[in-house]
């Protein structure tokens, strides 16, 4: 039975919960700090920052003082692309704002034309450097993780991606799963603009559930990690109130066709 606890395994082991915390637009200061606080109360153990979303300090801030163990958040940080030429200076950045010991999971935000390679390579070096549990990608491509695999002596954990029953891809999750490695649903509320659509709105009422949780319970029933953000308290709670429903084989069949009818 799929809980708040629940976890994906990663090819190296490690264990990442499938509901997290998505942070991008919460502003740095007491709206993220507030926002990650309250993910934290309501239950949520994975944390999603970036670099780039210029927020660190306050996430790594709500972190510590949450008086949860280290041990029990997960926490992801990615590498910005204008960073790509100095992947350990990035990296020893966000360590520092952060200032939470160490970061479970590393990715590469967006992948830089010439630099996929040599920047997963840099990767691995972060990693022989024992301040991150796990690498990975995000916004990357088939062809792009091919690439990464012929020369890779660590393969990524995660591909994180734009993911959701609007644009879901069922080749990209195929090829991730073939080769071990995890799929996480960035934008799986579709940041908003889909959740007045009325096939979706149907599903919500037969289920007695938000259009919000039909479609962040759709990720978690399909082995995908996802990302819901809100800064609102109500919201962080609605959307990690999945737990109580189960969606039928039927209306996830129904979910996934969702992005053919989009013109
Ligand atoms: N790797 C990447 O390139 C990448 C790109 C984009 C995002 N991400 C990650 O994925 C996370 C989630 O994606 P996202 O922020 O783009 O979009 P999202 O989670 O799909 O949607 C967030 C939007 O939906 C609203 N919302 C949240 N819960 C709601 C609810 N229950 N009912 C109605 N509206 C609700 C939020 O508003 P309020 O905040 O005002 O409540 C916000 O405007 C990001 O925060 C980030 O951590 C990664």
């Amino acid at each position: 039975m799929l809980n708040i606890n629940s976890t994906i395994k990663l090819n190296n082991a490690t264990a990442m919960p499938l509901l997290g915390f998505g942070t991008w637009q919460a502003k740095d200061g007491e709206t993220a700090y507030d926002a990650v606080c309250g993910a934290l109360k309501a239950g949520y153990r994975h944390i999603d920052t970036a670099k780039f979303y210029g927020n660190e300090e306050s996430v790594g801030r709500a972190i510590r003082d949450s008086g949860i163990a280290r041990e029990e958040i997960w926490v992801t940080t990615k590498l910005w692309t204008t960073d790509a030429l100095n992947p350990e200076k990035a990296f020893q950045t966000s360590l520092d704002k952060l200032n939470i010991g160490y970061i479970d999971l590393y990715l590469i935000h967006f992948p830089v034309p010439g630099l996929v390679t040599k920047n997963w390579l840099k990767l691995e070096k972060i990693f022989e450097g024992g301040k991150v549990r796990t690498i990975g990608v995000s916004n990357h491509s088939i062809a792009q993780i091919k690439s990464i695999l012929k020369v890779a002596t660590i393969k990524p954990a995660v591909n994180q991606i734009k993911c959701s029953p609007y644009n879901y891809d069922p080749e990209m999750h195929e090829f991730c799963k073939n080769n071990g490695i995890a799929m996480e649903a960035y934008s799986p509320l579709t940041r908003g603009n889909n959740l007045n659509d009325a096939k979706l709105l149907s599903i919500a009422e037969k289920y007695k559930k938000s259009p919000a949780q039909i479609l962040l319970r759709w990720c978690i029933q399909k082995d995908i990690a996802t990302l819901p953000k809100s800064v609102h308290e109500n919201r962080i709670i609605e959307n990690a109130d999945i737990y109580d429903f189960e969606l039928l084989d039927s209306d996830i069949v129904l979910l996934d066709l969702f992005s053919k009818f989009i013109e």
